[in-house]
């Protein structure tokens, strides 16, 4: 499996170094090209309707699962913001994505956009309630530890206590948690589902993720795995709220697109 991803990775990936990350921006999308539809049409409409009530209603909550339209001309709908952001800013970044959305992906009824904060999808086939991990974005620090074994040895450790946190009833799928390594090093750690998931498909879709460090953070000292039903991320520095401290982020990173496959 490890060998597969391997090869996928080094044959499809585009791989960017991003010096300084526009950090509100999109981290990346998809755009179904086996979806087209015409940009006039109903289901564009609907798409528009949907999008609208993605504003409206998730920074109340922090998440819509929803359709729009009848027959043939329904799109399903699902808008999430992490679970420890402010409405403010989950309002600010479903904005934004509902609005790049439709610019990076004009012509697809299948569409996805990830943001740190927020995330956003939509297809005339109903996906609410199914584990996606066909997608996956991955964000790593191209600087590497430099104790790779007590690290990593951490870094499971505060994983699977986050993991369990987020497949609690009432956790809304959302874990994170921080662990020090040194009096002057902290490893900071966030998982989250999307809340249409039950705790069982939560679970699987973390676990998919995790099961991918190996590959993609081996010894990294930061990492954000993207998936359309989870993300989750480890940093040397805060990351969520509430903040720790103003310590900012390290702005080497490369970003890795893996493809369904
Ligand atoms: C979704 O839309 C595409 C493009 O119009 C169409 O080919 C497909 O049959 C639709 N799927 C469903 C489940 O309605
Ligand atoms: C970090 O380790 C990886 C292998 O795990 C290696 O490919 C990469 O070059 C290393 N990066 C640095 C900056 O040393």
């Amino acid at each position: 499996m490890h060998l597969l991803y391997k090869i996928i990775f080094s044959l499809l990936l585009c791989i960017s170094i991003a010096e300084s990350q526009d950090l509100s921006g999109p981290l990346g999308e998809f755009c179904n090209e086996n979806t087209k539809i015409s940009s006039g049409g109903k289901l564009s409409a609907n798409i528009d309707k949907l999008l609208a009530e993605f504003i409206l209603k998730t920074p109340s909550t922090g998440f819509v699962a929803t359709s729009y339209g009848n027959n043939q001309d329904q799109v399903y709908g699902l808008a999430q913001c992490r679970g420890d952001v402010s409405t403010q800013d989950c309002s600010n970044c479903i904005q934004d994505a509902a609005k790049q959305i439709r610019q990076k992906c004009p012509n697809q009824v299948d569409a996805r956009i990830w943001y740190d904060y927020c995330f956003l999808r939509y297809n005339n086939k109903s996906f609410i309630g199914d584990v996606d991990t066909s997608f996956g974005i991955f964000y790593f620090n191209v600087k590497n530890v430099t104790d790779p074994e007590g690290f990593n040895k951490e870094l499971g450790s505060l994983m699977g206590k986050i993991r369990g946190q987020a497949v609690k009833p009432k956790a809304q799928g959302l874990g994170k948690g921080k662990t020090n390594l040194s009096p002057f090093l902290t490893l900071y750690a966030l998982v989250q589902c999307t809340r249409d998931l039950s705790e069982i498909s939560c679970a699987q879709c973390l676990a998919v993720a995790v099961s991918n460090f190996p590959t993609f953070c081996d010894n990294r000292k930061g990492c954000r795995v993207l998936y359309s039903s989870c993300y989750v991320r480890y940093e040397l520095y805060p990351f969520f709220f509430p903040l720790d401290s103003s310590k900012t982020g390290d702005s080497n990173v490369a970003r890795a697109i893996v493809y369904p496959y």
